[in-house]
């Protein structure tokens, strides 16, 4: 019997979780795959980042957005659109909910040998993420190398909404500089750049231009793993056919700045997030 049987005909509620807004770049790729769908999307902002916390406290503030979620919401199956917490709670997340949970990791780097034809990857992440080598795991188990590389400043650039900006551009060059020269001293041939935290496909266009410019004349792919996070989530959850809604039915939830979360969340979205409501998971 799978896990997912037994849900109503409508189709489970998807609980969607990530510590800030980056998330939303996964919700909106599951929108695309799941139109009809309710979705509950819950942005920890009061205690992002993760990514330059511990495991203890990673695993602590994951586990209970996830209850949140499940608890208060209702959701019936979970996303965990941050990288920082697939990569250091995704058992604790396991242990604290009993329903499926989804993270980021497994599909992103399934994505990655898909795209790689020299089975070598660049990645980029937070620092707890790096510093987990979840992503060169899962990339050896798939056959790739992958090199590694901590961008700390990039998800303060991206929550304050310089998504397109000259000194987000530099910053961008600075680190996939230093991560290309790390990578050609150690005799890698990288084709694709993993973007392995949720906030950077915000600058995806950023980092597009960089790597080209930096990379050449050899091409550098970019892939992030919000995509093929919602289709394995389409090909679990899909309601059975003609029971959708007609559109879908999304609640945002913030620990904190819920403003800041309506403003920059539908510019992200590409949709109006609508009224977001606060929530105190405590300190
Ligand atoms: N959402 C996190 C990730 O994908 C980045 C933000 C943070 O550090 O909390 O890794």
């Amino acid at each position: 019997m799978s896990a997912m049987d037994g849900f109503e005909k409508e189709g489970p509620v998807i609980g969607v979780f990530d510590s800030g807004f980056g998330g939303l770049t996964v919700l909106k790729a599951l929108l695309k795959r799941l139109p009809g769908a309710q979705f509950s999307f819950l942005g920890d902002t009061a205690r992002l980042p993760y990514g330059s916390k511990s495991r203890r406290t990673i695993a602590r503030y994951a586990a209970e957005s996830a209850q949140f979620l499940v608890k208060e919401c209702g959701a019936e199956f979970l996303v965990i659109a941050c990288n920082t917490a697939s990569a250091l709670a995704l058992d604790a997340i396991q242990k604290a909910v009993s329903v499926p949970v989804l993270g980021v990791i497994e599909p992103g780097a399934a994505a990655a040998a898909r795209a790689s034809a020299s089975k070598d990857v660049l990645v980029i992440a937070t620092e707890a993420t790096v510093a987990s080598h979840a992503y060169a795991a899962a990339c050896r188990a798939r056959g790739l190398r992958a090199v590694e590389k901590a961008c700390p400043l990039l998800v303060p650039l991206v929550e304050e909404g310089w998504v397109d900006h000259p000194v987000t551009a530099e910053v961008v060059r600075i680190y996939l500089r230093e991560l290309l020269q790390e990578a050609r001293r150690d005799g890698y041939f990288p084709d694709t750049l993993m973007l392995g935290c949720t906030h950077y496909p915000l600058i995806r266009g950023v980092l597009e231009r960089v790597i080209a410019e930096l990379a050449s004349p050899l091409k550098v792919g970019v892939i992030d793993s919000a995509e093929a996070v919602a289709e394995e989530v389409a090909e679990l959850v899909a309601p059975p056919a003609g029971t959708a809604r007609s559109r879908p039915e999304i609640r945002c939830f913030a620990t904190d700045s819920v403003e800041k979360f309506e403003r920059l969340g539908s510019r992200f979205l590409g949709l109006p997030v609508g009224k977001v409501e606060l929530v105190d998971l405590g300190g």
